[in-house]
């Protein structure tokens, strides 16, 4: 049988790349992370100091540089031009960027055609997390998730894990929702996605709610 794909769609805070990466260790199949891949690509239009606004240069800065993915659940990374960029892609200069250099059109062409190549050399099946999985990149997932939560709790975790203010944090997060929301639908569930409100469920709760729609053939 071809290997199995799981689309995990959600806003930042949704809970969403913690769940991916205990589902797929769960199914033995690989994890993408394609938020990732765009805050390097905003960490390579940065770098390259070409100004944000023009959309060419932005999308020759991103075609040119080195993005690297490494798919193993327990271990993922990101390198930029051979260097690990995994805690510099999280910061507050990258996340301010992140929304602008992800709304250049060349720039999602570039990367989903990337990305439905790691998709179709996943072997052992994918679970791939972002904002336009379920629409776009992998349309005929075997399942689709769409993982919310209230903007507070979700404000409560970013800001747990980044040690920032929950009330700037919940601002950054409502800036970063409207940003997105020219470019995919980060506050709205994908036709056929299976909508999953984890503000009061734990992990292991939402991982063994989609491993049931998983076995149950959905
Ligand atoms: O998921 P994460 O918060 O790391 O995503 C960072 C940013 O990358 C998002 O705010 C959005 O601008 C962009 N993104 C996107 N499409 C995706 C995943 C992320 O536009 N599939």
């Amino acid at each position: 049988p071809q290997a199995r794909v799981v689309a995990v769609d959600g806003p930042s805070g949704s809970g969403k790349s913690t769940v991916s990466k205990r589902l797929a260790s769960a199914l033995g199949s690989a994890y993408l992370d394609t938020g990732a891949m765009y805050r390097a690509a905003a960490l390579a239009a940065l770098r390259s100091g070409v100004d944000l606004a023009d959309k060419d240069a932005v999308a020759e800065a991103v075609r040119t540089a080195k993005l690297e993915l490494g798919t193993t659940p327990g271990d993922p990374f990101t390198r930029l031009d051979g260097e690990p960029v995994d805690a510099e892609i999280r910061g507050a200069e990258v996340t301010g960027a992140v929304s602008a250099v992800a709304g250049v059109p060349a720039v999602r062409e570039h990367l989903i055609a990337e990305q439905r190549r790691i998709i179709a050399e996943a072997g052992a099946g994918i679970v791939v997390e972002g904002r336009d999985i379920a629409e776009v990149v992998a349309p005929d997932a075997d399942l689709k998730v769409y993982l919310y939560a209230d903007e507070l709790e979700r404000a409560r975790r970013r800001s747990a894990e980044n040690d920032t203010d929950v009330s700037a944090t919940a601002a950054d997060i409502a800036r970063r929702d409207a940003a997105d929301s020219k470019t995919t639908k980060p506050l709205e569930a994908a036709a056929g996605a299976v909508a999953i409100d984890t503000t009061h469920l734990g992990i292991d709760a939402v991982v063994g709610r989609m491993l049931a729609l998983l076995s149950n053939g959905e």
